[in-house]
């Protein structure tokens, strides 16, 4: 497919993965809508990648409030008529509200599944209708291998320790629902991944993390470019298939 004339959505892409995403996808003439639900936030994200010499917008969007869901796609019908390319990248990690799944609280567990989870699904579902009037639509689902039940059960898994439990269910739920909507989903020209972008030095991922934002958008920007042959309905980090 040619890229020249692809439209793209990111949420969550004011910073980090999302940002550099923004830049990668930008940088092969892709025209990028940039979710922000903060409009300053959107602007400076904006300017930061025109020094670099891509163009993107600002589509404001908030993924836990409907309206701000519902503006977002019908501003996107008005201006393109489609998309071809959701990247659901939106996402929280409370380090502190973190205690373990003994002790955190339902409302940590409400308020992370109402980003990560609940906002996911609401995204989907407002720009399903513009997906399905693309050519060869693909949805990225940002998750984790923290969101593996088989790593988090490996006593010889890196993650085997880790505890960030309501973050880690919600990333679960992420990528069932991922294998879902793809079942779905066949039989149609869209695609729908799972994406680890592996330990990423961000506000979410902290300073100790190895891989910078640019390794870190690489597994997202190759499942948004999918060719017809690509996979549907897989988790992958860096071209290769993550356990679920
Ligand atoms: N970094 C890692 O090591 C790592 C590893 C595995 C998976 N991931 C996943 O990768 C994705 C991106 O993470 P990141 O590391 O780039 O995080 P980040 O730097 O903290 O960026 C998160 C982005 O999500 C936005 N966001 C959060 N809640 C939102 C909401 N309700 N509505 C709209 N936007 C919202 C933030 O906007 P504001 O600036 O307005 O808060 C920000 O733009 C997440 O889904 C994360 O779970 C990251």
């Amino acid at each position: 497919m040619a890229t020249a004339s692809r439209i793209a959505l990111i949420t969550g892409a004011n910073k980090g993965i999302g940002l550099e995403t923004a830049r990668q996808l930008g940088r092969l003439g892709i025209t990028v809508l940039l979710g922000s639900r903060d409009a300053g936030r959107g602007a400076a994200a904006v300017a930061d990648l025109a020094k670099d010499g891509v163009s993107a917008s600002v589509l404001p969007l908030e993924v836990i409030d409907e309206p701000s869901i519902a503006a977002a796609a019908a501003r996107v019908a008005t201006e393109h008529g489609r998309l071809d390319i959701l990247i659901n990248n939106a996402g929280i990690l409370d380090h502190a509200a973190e205690t373990g799944p003994e002790s955190t609280t339902l409302a940590t567990y409400r308020r992370v599944f109402e980003t990560n989870f609940f906002g996911l699904i609401a995204v989907t579902q407002a720009f399903l209708p513009l997906l399905k009037k693309s050519p060869a639509g693909r949805i990225v689902n940002l998750t984790s291998i923290l969101g593996s039940c088989a790593e988090h059960s490996d006593p010889n898994s890196p993650i085997f320790q880790a505890r960030y439990t309501a973050y880690d269910t919600s990333k679960a739920a992420v990528n069932l629902y991922t294998i879902e909507l793809a079942l779905a989903l066949a039989g149609t020209p869209i695609k729908v991944n799972a994406a680890h972008p592996g330990w990423v030095k961000t506000d979410l991922g902290g300073d100790q993390a190895p891989l910078g934002v640019v390794e870190g958008a690489r597994t997202t920007v190759a499942l948004a470019t999918l060719g017809a042959e690509g996979p549907s309905g897989g988790f992958f980090h860096q071209g290769v298939h993550m356990r679920w």
